[in-house]
């Protein structure tokens, strides 16, 4: 079997990790006290191993799928997903064998709008949590969209502004093209320029 290869994170990263953590617990003490949620999820559709490398102290530091597996009141379903083989087979064998958290190797774009999405409608009382965590700026639009309009799930995007700054800010508006594409092809759609604030006349994030 192939080795799996952990991320080194700077603070940077730890300091994330453990905004995302604090998310997470009052996102679910809170939806625990809705007597009429029947279920509330956490996904992260770009998981990662469940584990990385402190570049500070050198030792292991857990992921935000290990950090959501230890909030409390938990949650009912947690859906993991990587499009790396290895940090898949890697998350599950940490995680073992649980019927709770559900564990997909796959394109996150892909498993959402196919997949995961799709148990979390309004209408059942089922709610979520929906953390895209990607390297670059690689999430379709047509995901946040979709969870825009589906109103049961909230979404915390992490992107690097600086990322934003260089692939989505143009500094000639009229130039836009109609339909942008990120640097893997995927469709940003102008509404992600508009939600990021980068529409006509904007500035770069400081
Ligand atoms: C920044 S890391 C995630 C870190 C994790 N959220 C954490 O904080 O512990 C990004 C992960 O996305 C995975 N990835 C890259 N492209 C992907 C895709 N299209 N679909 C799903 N996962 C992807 C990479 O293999 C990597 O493990």
């Amino acid at each position: 079997m192939k080795k799996v290869k952990y991320d080194t994170i700077g603070y940077w990263s730890e300091v994330k990790l453990d905004i995302v953590q604090k998310y997470a617990s009052a996102y679910s003490v809170i939806m625990n006290r809705q007597k009429e949620i029947s279920k509330h999820l956490y996904i992260d559709a770009f998981a990662g191993a469940g584990q990385h490398i402190s570049k500070r102290s050198g030792e292991f530091v857990p992921g935000s799928p290990l950090n959501a597996l230890l909030v409390k009141p938990p949650f009912k379903e947690l859906h993991l997903i990587d499009l790396d083989g290895t940090r898949a087979t890697d998350l599950r064998r940490t995680i073992g064998d649980r019927n709770d958290v559900f564990v997909y190797k796959g394109d996150a774009d892909e498993v959402l709008l196919q997949q995961v999405f799709l148990r979390c409608h309004w209408e059942d009382f089922h709610r979520a949590l929906c953390l895209l965590d990607p390297y670059a700026l690689s999430v379709d639009w047509k995901v946040i969209e979709t969870a825009g309009k589906m109103r049961s799930i909230e979404v915390f995007y992490n992107f690097m502004i600086m990322d934003a700054n260089m692939n989505v800010l143009w500094r000639n508006p009229e130039k836009v093209p109609a339909e942008p594409v990120g640097p893997h092809g995927q469709s940003l759609g102008r509404s992600f320029m508009a939600i990021s604030g980068l529409c006509k006349g904007a500035r770069p994030f400081r």
